[in-house]
């Protein structure tokens, strides 16, 4: 099982960077925000704890987080076969933490994070973008600002964990998708062999 975290602020590309990635190494995607996003639709009782985290830009309680995704890799067997992207998760040192022994039960652990690094208001530019094009419901700018606030407080230190675990690879996330993708495959080939060569398999 080979996993790669894709950690950064809100609109930082992580989304757009794991299409790619799922193309080139094979990978299953896991996004917490698509994840709690689908229960709002369907209405059910996380769907309805969840917006009014998600509405106000805070970040649902990590123990109730870790549960939905124990639950997601348990109810979906195949997701753990070849491994997973893991987008919008770990986000706090607690959630990074239960993911470390989460895969330590399954025999396995977090090769690469790939870290997308944006200027903020190229972040809230994206946002608002999409905000106006897709009514995604947390992309307002009241919300936007509390999301960048809870990121700087609660996320960002991860960062520091995972540069002390050496799994942390810095990327300027702010050109154009294509060249982004292309800075993320040199530097995980530089240093996760396995993920090298799995995308010489494909
Ligand atoms: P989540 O869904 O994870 O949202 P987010 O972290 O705020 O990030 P986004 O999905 O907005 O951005 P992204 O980095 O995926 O960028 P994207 O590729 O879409 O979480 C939502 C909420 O759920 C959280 O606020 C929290 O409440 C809750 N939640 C989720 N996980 C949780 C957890 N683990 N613990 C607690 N709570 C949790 O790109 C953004 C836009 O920019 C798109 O329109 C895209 O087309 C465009 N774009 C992308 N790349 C480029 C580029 N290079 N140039 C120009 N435009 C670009
Ligand atoms: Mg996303």
């Amino acid at each position: 099982m080979l996993n790669i975290v894709i950690f950064g602020a809100p609109g930082s590309g992580k989304g757009t960077q794991s299409d790619r990635l799922i193309e080139e190494y094979g990978l299953h995607h896991i996004s917490t925000g698509e994840v709690l996003r689908d229960h709002i639709a369907r209405g059910t009782e996380l769907g309805r704890i969840a917006d009014s985290y998600i509405s106000k830009g805070q970040l649902i309680p990590d123990d109730l987080m870790i549960k939905v995704l124990e639950h997601v890799l348990d109810s979906e067997p195949e997701l753990t076969s070849k491994g997973v992207i893991f987008d919008g998760f770990p986000r706090t040192i607690e959630q990074a933490k239960a993911l470390k022994e989460m895969l330590a039960r399954r025999g396995s652990r977090v090769h690469a994070v790939v870290g997308l690094e944006v200027d903020e208001d190229e972040l809230v530019r994206r946002m608002l973008d999409r905000g106006r094009q897709t009514g995604r419901a947390d992309d307002n700018l009241d919300t936007i600002k509390n999301r960048l606030k809870v990121y700087h407080s609660q996320t960002q230190p991860l960062r520091d964990y995972y540069i002390s675990e050496g799994k942390y690879h810095q990327i300027d996330g702010n050109s154009d998708v294509a060249s982004i993708f292309d800075r993320i495959r040199t530097s995980l080939h530089e240093r996760v062999p396995e993920l090298q060569s799995e995308a010489d398999k494909r």
